[in-house]
């Protein structure tokens, strides 16, 4: 628990030095979207070719993190808002540590993404909105979990008993269901050219 007698000491590096040391300004690509939407499938395409391109990347993905960082968190209200929290904070430091950050999880609810956005500075935060409709990840269902979800075997599964808060105004909104991988990547890849966060080739 914070407490009056920790505080907080500056370092002595920079976030910009780091920055400028990696040539890129970092920034955190957040993806949005339901269970089979795609986020992670993308989020590694676009780690792909900003590595190809020589950039400082790291992806945080949901399912990964919830084997070991958020191992003892679940999937009810309260759990995913502490997903979400520590998952920012991880992020946060990654940033100030000089990279382009990845997070791929469902954060399913409106007011956590924009408290996530409002821990780093203006601008940092790029909300990837991961558009597949639900009838799509369904089909997919790359993890046999809809149809368990279906069956009542899974509980406040996203989208069938529990909420999805669709984001109002993404900065970058894929929609995945007539493109493929590479050209949703490639999209995003080019806003970060476009907005200088990355250098062009
Ligand atoms: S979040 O809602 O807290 O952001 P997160 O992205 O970490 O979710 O984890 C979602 C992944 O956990 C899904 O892709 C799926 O593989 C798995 N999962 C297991 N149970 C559930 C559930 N009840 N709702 C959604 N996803 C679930």
């Amino acid at each position: 628990m914070k407490t009056e007698n920790t505080v907080w000491h500056e370092q002595q590096i920079t976030k910009e030095d780091r920055a400028k040391l990696k040539h890129q300004q970092p920034c955190l690509l957040w993806y949005t979207g339901l269970s089979g939407s795609g986020k992670s499938t993308i989020a590694n395409a676009v780690d792909a070719l900003l590595f190809e391109r020589g950039c400082h990347t790291y992806l945080l993905d949901g399912d990964n993190v919830r084997h070991g960082l958020n191992g003892d968190l679940g999937f009810s209200d309260e759990d995913r808002i502490e997903n979400i929290r520590r998952i920012s904070q991880v992020a946060k430091l990654f940033i100030d540590a000089g990279l382009i950050v990845s997070t791929a999880f469902i954060s399913p609810f409106a007011t956590d993404r924009a408290l996530a956005a409002d821990m780093l500075a203006s601008g940092e935060f790029i909300e990837v909105y991961i558009d597949t409709p639900i009838e799509i990840c369904e089909q997919r269902d790359p993890k046999g979990l809809y149809k368990k979800a279906r069956a009542g075997e899974i509980k406040d599964f996203t989208g069938i008993d529990s909420a999805y808060d669709v984001p109002k105004t993404p900065a970058i909104h894929v929609k995945t269901d007539d493109k493929s991988i590479l050209e949703c990547a490639e999209r995003i890849v080019a806003y970060l050219v476009q907005h200088n966060f990355v250098s062009s080739l």
